[in-house]
């Protein structure tokens, strides 16, 4: 569905990526592990179009992929950024109901939108009640639903668990596999080994800008050449370094 074909990227000298090689099929999660500054961010800045002035190639089913440019790829992607974009001062439903007038569902597509995604969050019973007298967790789950409105066929999560409790990351994880059973791809970054491993069909492993690997967490064991490798001695093995110690 996506591929990144020598994606690379520099902040002025800084080569923030290098060579970044990968796909994401329909119905799976591809984790992008790495340690801090690996270039995890920055690789997802470029497909959403944040960046511009990258280098390589970015398609979708096929055809050239460019939602900065167009709003018909824009309507394939949904973004969920690390910082909370809901209001805090709007009820839950009516946050939900702005995003899906932004991406132009029409009333009653809406309405049933609305109700759908309170309900994948576990929201459905706050629905009336501000956002801004959410917890934490809570909010994590609808600003994850808030980037859903329009059916994405491609979902981009950058550390979408960072700072949030273990029941929402939970109900985080549910919901993503949720997402997975209905068909939507999905890109996921995070340093930890353990979501990686629960989470994400495939891994791609990024170091210094430059994504080493890509497999199963079997397939990558394999290729470190001890099959009962986790993914810390495989990140280990390939670069050198650890993750933990990062
Ligand atoms: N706006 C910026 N200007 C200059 N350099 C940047 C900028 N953003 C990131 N970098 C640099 O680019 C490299 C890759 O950063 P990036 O944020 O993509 O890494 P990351 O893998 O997302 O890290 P983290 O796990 O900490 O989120 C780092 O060396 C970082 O210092
Ligand atoms: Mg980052």
């Amino acid at each position: 569905m996506l591929e990144v074909t020598d994606l690379a990227y520099s902040y002025g000298t800084r080569n923030a990526v290098r060579q970044a090689n990968f796909s994401v099929h329909q119905g799976e999660c591809l984790g992008l592990l790495g340690p801090n500054g690996a270039g995890k961010t920055t690789t997802i800045s470029c497909i959403v179009g944040l960046l511009s002035e990258w280098e390589g190639n970015l398609s979708l089913n096929g055809a050239e992929f460019r939602p900065a440019k167009r709003q018909a790829d824009r309507g394939k992607l949904g973004f969920v950024p690390q910082e909370l974009a809901v209001y805090l001062n709007l009820t839950a439903e009516e946050n939900l109901n702005l995003f899906a007038k932004l991406h132009g569902l029409g009333r009653q597509e809406r309405q049933r939108a609305v109700s759908e995604k309170l309900e994948l969050a576990g929201l459905a019973d706050r629905r009336r009640d501000l956002v801004g007298t959410f917890s934490g967790g809570m909010k994590r789950r609808l600003n994850l639903v808030a980037g859903l409105m329009h059916s994405p066929e491609l979902v981009l999560l950058d550390e979408p668990t960072v700072g949030v409790d273990p029941q929402s990351r939970n109900h985080l994880f549910e919901m993503l596999l949720k997402l997975k059973s209905e068909g939507v791809a999905l890109l996921y970054t995070t340093h930890y080994m353990e979501e990686a491993q629960r989470l994400c069909d495939r891994i791609a492993i990024m170091n210094e800008g430059t994504v080493v690997a890509t497999g199963t967490p079997s397939e990558l064991a394999e290729d470190a050449g001890e099959s009962n490798a986790d993914l810390e001695q495989v990140f280990l093995k390939l670069t050198g370094r650890s993750l933990k110690d990062i």
